[in-house]
């Protein structure tokens, strides 16, 4: 891949598209393109498709997605299948029509069966049920992967699909209903300790296990696919290791400096009891994660603090 490649990077504005864009700013690649949801609606095939057919980009990497937290998957079934079905195959097929070499399509570690062996192998996608609570979302990546992977076997072409583990960093949503766990912990703690350590209380038991990427690991990884041709179709992309939600809330509390009590609200869904990657194919292929978890919960804290009046919080 040149330098000079135009690269489209659909959902350049959310937390991984960002992510992508300043790493690969910061890599020296000049022809980025990424256009805002008011300037194109993805929603939209006639408009999407007019778009390829004037940019021609070489690459297009799809961070473009409805994304939300538990209760938001669970209480909104329809988008979350409905706009990701369509946001992802207006991308694809108008890639396809454009004849974009390389489609770099981020899914999600959800796609797995609930009840799947751990750590979760990519051999495991469609072996058993989804879970429930986001079921919808997960089936809409699905069929994204299944997409890519049709493009591979009749065209040939490197179209690839990188299913990351719960990503967190800057530009974060920060909504306490709608957002993923890392994030609304850090402000929880964040906020009840401003409020004289009051008591934080969390969703679920505390027991399901974890695993967290940081967002510029993601970025460098998308980056290590864009200058690598695959010879499959659906990569793992994790650190490989996992903890509890209790660990990863006493570890919060650490870094923010909250002194109060953590209380369990188990009236509220915990989801899959473990959900860990295993990452030995990605690796094989040459990539690893390089930020630890408590570097990146502190980086992302110390982002939190200085965006505290313009940080997203993202309504459905
Ligand atoms: N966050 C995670 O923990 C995580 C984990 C695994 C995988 N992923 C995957 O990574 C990708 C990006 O996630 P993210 O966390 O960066 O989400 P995000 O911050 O919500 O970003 C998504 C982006 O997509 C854009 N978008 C959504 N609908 C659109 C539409 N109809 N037209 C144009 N743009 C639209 C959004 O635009 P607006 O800014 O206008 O809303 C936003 O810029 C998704 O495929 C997701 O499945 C994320």
């Amino acid at each position: 891949m040149h330098k000079h490649s135009k690269i489209y990077i659909a959902g350049h504005k959310g937390m991984v598209g960002a992510a992508i864009w300043r790493n690969l700013e910061k890599k020296g690649y000049q022809q980025l393109i990424g256009v805002s949801r008011q300037e194109l609606d993805l929603k939209n095939q006639t408009e999407v498709s007019r778009f390829f057919a004037q940019e021609k980009p070489s690459v297009v990497i799809d961070a473009a997605a409805k994304v939300g937290g538990i209760l938001a998957n669970n209480n909104h079934p329809y988008p979350f299948l409905m706009d990701n079905l369509v946001i992802q195959n207006n991308l694809i097929e108008s890639s396809l029509e454009a004849g974009v070499e390389k489609f770099i399509f981020l899914g999600s570690s959800c796609i797995y069966p609930k009840m799947a062996e751990q750590p979760l192998r990519e051999e495991a996608l469609l072996t058993g049920s989804l879970e429930p609570t986001n079921q919808w979302y997960a089936l809409a990546k699905i069929a994204g992967v299944k997409a890519c992977e049709a493009i591979r076997k009749q065209y040939q072409k490197d179209y690839v699909s990188l299913m990351p583990t719960n990503l967190y960093g800057p530009f974060d949503n920060f909504d306490l209903e709608t957002s993923h766990v890392l994030p609304a912990m850090i402000r929880k703690f964040h906020e009840a300790k401003e409020a004289g350590d009051q008591p934080v209380k969390l969703w679920g038991s505390g027991t399901p296990l974890r695993e967290f990427l940081h967002v510029d690991d993601m970025a460098e990884a998308v980056c290590f696919a864009i200058e690598t041709t695959f010879s499959e179709n659906l990569y793992n992309v994790g650190t490989g290791e996992d903890l509890t939600i209790r660990a990863l809330a006493e570890l919060i509390q650490k870094i923010t400096g909250h002194r109060g009590d953590i209380i369990w609200d188990s009236s509220k869904p915990d989801g899959t009891p473990r959900k860990l990657m295993d990452v030995s194919k990605m690796t094989q292929a040459g990539w690893k994660a390089s930020i630890g978890l408590e570097d990146g919960i502190k980086s992302t804290y110390q982002w939190f603090l200085e965006n505290q009046a313009t940080f997203k919080e993202v309504k459905i």
